[in-house]
């Protein structure tokens, strides 16, 4: 499992919720902290890869290429890879960066699934009608929308699950 998405948008804080330990994956305060790609195992069967962000605006030229070589190595033709989790903010319209990822997966046939963050800072119908924006829009072609919050844990159980059915069927 690859978990992608751009710097900030709460991907080590994600993967600290779904392993259920907190301070297993690097939390940053400032964007752009983890830098190489940190690998997580939970239990027997499952492989967690954090990736670092992408996108953050004072980031140099340099370093956003040496985040897609980075990328592009870890994610294309790695046969043990079951499933992409691709990050984003559910308060958030899409960025560019998103857009990009968004292409690259479908281009490489990489499968996944859109993790919607940070829930907790919206209200409930907000959170409703921000869902089936994603659904009908960035996530449309995504095998599933999850909505999330490292916070209160809401959604780590479902996006747990399918993890699990993904890497059992993946045989990895
Ligand atoms: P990079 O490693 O820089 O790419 O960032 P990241 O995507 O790993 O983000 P990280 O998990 O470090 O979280 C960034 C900030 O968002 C931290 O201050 C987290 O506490 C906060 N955050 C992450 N998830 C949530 C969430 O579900 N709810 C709230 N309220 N804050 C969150
Ligand atoms: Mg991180």
């Amino acid at each position: 499992m690859a978990f992608l998405g751009r710097s900030n948008v709460g991907k080590s804080s994600l993967l600290n919720a779904l392993a259920g330990s907190r301070g297993l994956a690097r939390v940053s305060a400032t964007p752009g902290r983890t830098r190489l790609v940190n690998f997580f195992r939970v239990g027997n069967e499952l492989y967690l890869a954090d990736l670092p962000g992408y996108g953050y605006a004072k980031v140099p030229e340099s370093m956003r290429r040496e985040w897609e070589a980075l990328a592009v190595s870890y994610l294309v033709g790695r046969k043990s890879l079951a499933l992409c989790v691709f990050l984003v903010d559910l308060r958030h319209e899409p960025m560019e960066g998103d857009l990009t990822l968004r292409a690259f997966l479908e281009h490489n046939g990489l499968p996944y699934v859109v993790a919607a963050t940070k829930a907790d800072k919206l209200g409930r119908g907000e959170v409703a009608r921000r869902q089936r924006s994603l659904e009908a829009g960035l996530g449309k072609n995504a095998k599933a929308v999850f909505v999330v919050s490292a916070e209160t844990k809401a959604g780590v159980g479902e996006l747990w699950k399918t993890l699990r059915a993904a890497a059992l069927a993946h045989g990895a």
